[in-house]
């Protein structure tokens, strides 16, 4: 039987075997999926040691896995991190598929027009990088990138390659940046910390709020939006389900169908 893993830390509640399993049952496939808690120490081992066909890569991993690569796609290239692991010879290739699940999520699962949207991403670290050039391959208008700290929002702009539709602000901008569309929370806040302050003038009656984060962690920024009137306000369940949707297609050459999984993950979750 194949057999597949999820590495990160923590990972003991991560939903992707459950997922997989899904799919595998779904597809007819016949596949192991399991979580391995590996951290920046002990990953590459980790992996050597799992002897698994294949892989997803979940926080604080990402950037390591890019690392350890032979090669790795575009689009992994232009996140500077990966999530899904393919064999290549004796070695891995890279791939991620965070952003492509973001967007699938946004216009397929919840029929949102991204074309010519003013977008807000908050947040500058391996989240924010992954979902990044998704949204900007979605053919918005412009991607405001507001970080606590500005020059990590300076470095994801230079990385993207996109001045006339980038633009990075440091924190204490956010009340001069006008109204959104689309506001994405990329930040660890709600799983560090507490949410800083946002102003509600970044928020209209149509705009749509999307936290990358979902459960406990997803509770604050999604309160907030719906308090400061946003039209929808989504959790990032649905990214989940769409991004290992993708990685399962990449080692399996099937395309699960997601939207029985999203109900039953929903249930799990709520
Ligand atoms: P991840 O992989 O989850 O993105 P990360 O790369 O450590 O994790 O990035 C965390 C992001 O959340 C960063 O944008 C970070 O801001 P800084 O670059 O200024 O550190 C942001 N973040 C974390 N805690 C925060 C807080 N309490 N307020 C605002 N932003 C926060």
């Amino acid at each position: 039987m194949r057999r597949y893993a999820v590495f990160g830390s923590p990972i003991a509640h991560s939903l992707s075997p459950f997922i997989h399993a899904a799919f595998a049952r779904q597809t007819g496939i016949a596949l192991e999926y399991v979580a391995i808690e590996a951290g920046h120490g002990d990953f590459a081992e980790k992996l050597a040691a799992s002897g698994v066909d294949g892989a997803n890569v979940t926080l604080p991993l990402k950037e390591d896995a890019f690392a350890l690569c032979r090669s790795t796609s575009a689009r992994a290239q232009r996140a500077g991190a990966v999530n899904t692991l393919l064999h290549e010879g004796d070695g891995w290739r890279g791939d991620n598929t965070d952003g492509l699940g973001l967007v699938r999520d946004l216009t397929e699962r919840h029929g949102l027009d991204l074309r010519d949207r003013r977008v807000l991403l908050l947040g500058a670290g391996g989240a924010a990088r992954g979902v990044a050039p998704a949204l900007l391959d979605a053919g918005i208008h412009s991607l405001y990138i507001a970080n606590r700290t500005a020059e990590r929002a300076d470095a994801l702009a230079d990385a993207l390659g996109d001045p006339a539709r980038v633009h990075p602000r440091g924190w204490d901008a956010l009340s001069d940046l006008g109204e959104f569309d689309l506001l994405v929370n990329a930040t660890a806040a709600t799983r560090t910390g507490a949410l800083p302050v946002l102003p509600m003038a970044l928020v209209a009656p149509r705009s749509v709020a999307v936290d990358l984060n979902y459960g406990a962690s997803a509770v604050a920024f999604l309160a907030w939006a719906r308090a400061a009137g946003c039209a929808q306000a989504l959790d990032g369940l649905g990214m989940l389900v769409e991004q290992a949707a993708e990685s399962f297609s990449l080692w399996h050459g099937v395309r699960p169908e997601t939207d029985a999984v999203y109900a039953a993950l929903r249930a799990r979750v709520e």
